[in-house]
């Protein structure tokens, strides 16, 4: 286990009250998700991931960052021809849904009534418009045979690249999977009022005040809550396994979530740990 470390958190559930606290627990490994066995994590009520795009080599091909000062009249940058990150060449879909599917907790055998959500388990994907198809064709291989695609607009586009000639992308895409029945979902607002959840939400950034940027696809941390909320309760488990900047598990553990994740790359770790896990995380 060399290349193991992780943090470990125990704190109270926000808002639960006396005596019904429970522990929550956080921890990032740095290590392959493949090797989840090693760790003896929980079964999670949500497993969610933004996995990486096998576009290799092409991450900034559309981006102003490939030409030095965004300018394709600079030259090329140092990022020119790059990957965003090692695994975005070969990252294994067929190995991805093995570990969902066993982590993610059972289906729950009762139903909890007529008219209200079960307590079944979801995984969402955080993937590019192309992989959605593979995407949903693989997970009905591991069980996983319902879908609902989901779509963030954003305000602003990172393909201002020849913006003058073509429609430029400003949606991020996810897939929400699950297996027979329809997922826990908890849709009620500060009204105490069910609400509609429409398959489309704002891409709400983040303030880099009060989150550090620490990887170049990182998912804002609101956008993330809202996912948790609506697929979880306080004291439920979370796992990312393509954790990257640890967003998901700082978004799940503010919840009250308790949160696993796993990362390869040791950088992204030491900058999650530092800067985006909370403090007390450290060990
Ligand atoms: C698209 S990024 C995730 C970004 C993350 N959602 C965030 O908000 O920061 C995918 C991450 O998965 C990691 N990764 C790729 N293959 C992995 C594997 N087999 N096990 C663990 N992490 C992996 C990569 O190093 C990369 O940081």
């Amino acid at each position: 286990m060399d290349n193991f470390q992780q943090v470990s958190m125990m704190d109270t559930v926000p808002g639960v009250p006396e005596p019904r606290k429970r522990k929550i627990k956080c921890e990032l490994y740095n290590d392959n998700f493949q090797n989840f066995k090693r760790y003896g994590i929980p079964k999670a009520q949500l497993v969610i991931a933004d996995i990486p795009y096998n576009i290799g080599t092409n991450f900034y091909g559309s981006n102003p960052m490939w030409y030095k000062g965004g300018d394709n009249a600079n030259g090329e940058s140092r990022l020119a021809g790059k990957a965003a990150f090692n695994s975005d060449f070969n990252f294994n879909i067929v190995e991805y849904f093995h570990f969902c599917n066993r982590l993610l907790k059972k289906e729950p055998e009762k139903s909890n009534g007529r008219g209200k959500s079960s307590d079944a388990p979801c995984m969402i994907v955080f993937c590019s418009f192309q992989q959605i198809s593979m995407l949903i064709e693989t997970a009905k291989q591991y069980g996983f045979k319902h879908n609902i695609p989901l779509t963030f607009i954003k305000r602003n586009s990172a393909q201002a690249l020849k913006a003058n000639m073509r429609i430029v992308g400003a949606t991020e895409h996810a897939v929400l999977l699950y297996r027979d029945k329809l997922p826990k979902f908890r849709n009620v607002g500060a009204d105490g009022k069910n609400h509609m959840v429409f398959d489309w939400f704002e891409w709400q950034r983040d303030s880099k005040k009060e989150y550090a940027k620490i990887h170049p696809t990182q998912k804002p941390i609101a956008v993330l809550k809202k996912l948790i909320e609506i697929f979880t309760d306080p004291g439920d488990v979370v796992i990312d396994p393509c954790a990257g900047s640890g967003s998901t598990l700082r978004a799940a553990y503010e919840l009250g979530r308790s949160c696993y994740g796993f990362e390869i790359s040791r950088d992204f770790c030491r900058q999650a740990w530092a800067e985006m896990l909370p403090p007390e995380a450290e060990t």
